[in-house]
């Protein structure tokens, strides 16, 4: 599935990764600016934080409790927000677009 990131800057960037990957792993993979995931995807350091594309809200889904926690920590928490490796890749996310704050943390 394809993913666009969109920068607080406006730059865009689509990539694909394959399915069953996080969206934080393939963006990653694929060196996009604006995710830094130090954690390495464990939902404990909420530095792969993105506010998913209003479209898109209802397929990629409401965040976990443990995740919504953690949502509590971000600078810039908006309608959408979401930890993205905690959002796993399927064919109906294929298209999918996120934005990445203008800061992590
Ligand atoms: Fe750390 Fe997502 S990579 S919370």
């Amino acid at each position: 599935p394809h993913i666009t990131f969109i920068s607080s800057t406006g730059a865009v960037r689509t990539v694909e990764g394959p399915v069953g990957q996080s969206v934080m792993e393939i963006a990653k993979r694929h060196g996009v600016d604006g995710i830094v995931g130090e954690c390495g995807g464990c939902c404990a350091c909420a530095t792969c934080h993105v506010h998913v594309a209003a479209d898109w809200r209802e397929r990629v889904g409401p965040p976990s409790a443990d995740e919504a926690d953690m949502l509590e920590f971000v600078s810039e928490r908006r309608e959408g927000s979401r930890l993205s490796c905690q959002i796993r890749v399927r064919e109906a996310l294929d298209g999918l677009v996120v934005h990445t704050p203008e800061r992590q943390g």
